[in-house]
């Protein structure tokens, strides 16, 4: 560990007289890292194994039934309390330590795979189909889930084996559904994903005071973190406009109202919200209308007309601020020619994920003191993450956990999502390493 990382077993011991104990507090630092280095070399072999297990029979998005009883056995032969189906087919385990404490930190990881048909030609490669909404598709973790899954699961064993070494509790979340859904839900605002756990109780009972997360992608390097303290990934809004105006024949648009000339200024008038409106100098937005139907033939002016679009904002204030400038917009414009508009925002929703300055604070040093120095900051991620909707409940802190497969590099590496996605399993002792860190500092902060 670096000198003056300043991580919190330095704080704890501080307010106990660090000034008198400076090497006393450095040592026990040095012990317990030293320890979650031994702990995740050892793990190693079983995450591998479990991630090529995970890999090989991929689910889709709240499909994860065989994934979730995986790790409910594995955390129940640990001897922790397990609740199963929260938030669908999500499971949430509580580890309590030996030691006195009120802290609770949860850890989370996402289950689910992807539609995509794999080409990585590994020998673990997925050959499983699943229904996607109704369509028989090929499935993948093309997105690094089972990664995740199988480090919490490791994480899980190196912290009930270390529990009479800390005090308070860890909550080892699993969720479900983070790509999104997989078939049509009977109340389409039904929540899904993070969204999903939280409503089924995910943060309470113990009540979380602080959570932490990560994802596996081709950069920064293998033995690397890539953060943010604020902004990190975006928020993607779906939403959806309904002009109606009043069918006329194309010679006589003075009869009717005519719904296609008030969305055209309705499309223009949204790109003047991100270039007239708002303060681009605090965070980047993108409003995209992506889809586009209304009449049927040359010479009839339409009652209707439907625009689908998306908004990607990285501030909580601003994505609140520019979705009422849409809707007000889009009113406003319409009124100008007699036309009506309905504004609505879709239940496929993630808030942008923003690291909170005083938990980032903590969480840093503790990274930088596992990776010998090695967490960097990255550009701001325009890809989105649910992990944003436990950051609005709870301090939550996200990092990336580098892991371009072995013979690639960051710049050779197939992106996430990508039929050749791979990363390197060594990469899974750090985020292990990482995430044990970031609890023990936490419930050490008492
Ligand atoms: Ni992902």
């Amino acid at each position: 560990m670096r000198a003056g990382s300043g991580s919190c077993w330095l704080a704890a011991v501080a307010a106990a007289g660090f000034l008198s104990s400076v090497g006393a507090a450095r040592a026990a630092d040095e012990t317990t890292l030293k320890q979650l280095e031994t702990r995740a070399a050892a793990e190693l072999p079983k995450m591998v194994a479990w991630r090529r297990d995970i890999h090989a029979h991929p689910e889709l998005s709240g499909q994860e039934v065989r994934t979730a009883k995986l790790v409910a056995d594995h955390l129940r032969g640990l001897g922790m309390e397990v609740r199963t189906g929260v938030g669908g087919t999500g499971v949430v385990a509580l580890l309590k330590g030996g030691k006195p404490g009120n802290r609770v930190i949860a850890l989370r990881a996402d289950m689910d795979a992807l539609p995509v048909q794999e080409r990585t030609g590994l020998p673990f490669a997925s050959k499983v189909t699943a229904r996607n909404f109704g369509k028989d598709t090929p499935v993948m973790h093309a997105c690094g889930h089972d990664g995740h899954t199988a480090i919490l699961m490791g994480v899980a064993e190196m912290l009930a084996g270390m529990r009479s070494e800390f005090g308070g509790t860890v909550k080892f979340i699993f969720q479900p559904a983070e790509e999104g859904r997989s078939e049509h839900p009977a109340d389409p605002n039904a929540p899904f994903g993070a969204k999903a756990m939280i409503a089924d109780g995910a943060l309470d009972k113990p009540k979380v005071d602080a959570i932490f997360g990560l994802h596996l992608a081709p950069g920064p390097s293998v033995g690397s973190v890539g953060y943010r303290v604020g902004s990190m990934m975006a928020g993607a809004d779906g939403f959806r406009i309904k002009v109606t105006g009043r069918q006329t024949h194309g010679s006589r648009p003075w009869d009717g109202v005519d719904p296609i000339a008030a969305s055209a200024q309705i499309i223009n008038g949204l790109q003047t919200i991100v270039s007239r409106q708002l303060n681009i100098s605090k965070a980047p937005v993108v409003v995209t209308i992506g889809a586009i139907n209304g009449g049927n033939r040359e010479n009839i002016i339409p009652d209707t007309v439907e625009m689908l679009g998306t908004l990607r904002t990285f501030d909580n204030a601003v994505r609140n601020d520019a979705k009422k400038r849409i809707t007000l917009t889009a009113q406003s414009i319409a009124a100008a020619s007699g036309a009506t508009v309905e504004v609505s925002f879709t239940s496929v929703a993630y808030p942008p994920t923003v690291n909170p300055h005083p938990l980032s604070a903590q969480a840093v040093p503790v990274l930088n003191a596992v990776t010998g120095g090695k967490a960097i900051v990255i550009p701001l991620v325009s890809g989105s993450e649910d992990f944003s909707d436990y950051q609005l409940a709870v301090p939550g802190f996200f990092f990336i956990l580098g892991a371009p497969p072995k013979g690639k590099t960051t710049a050779t590496a197939a992106p996430n999502h990508s039929p050749l996605f791979d990363f390197d399993e060594d990469a899974m002792a750090i985020g292990a390493r990482a995430l044990s860190a970031l609890a023990l500092d936490q419930l050490a902060r008492q």
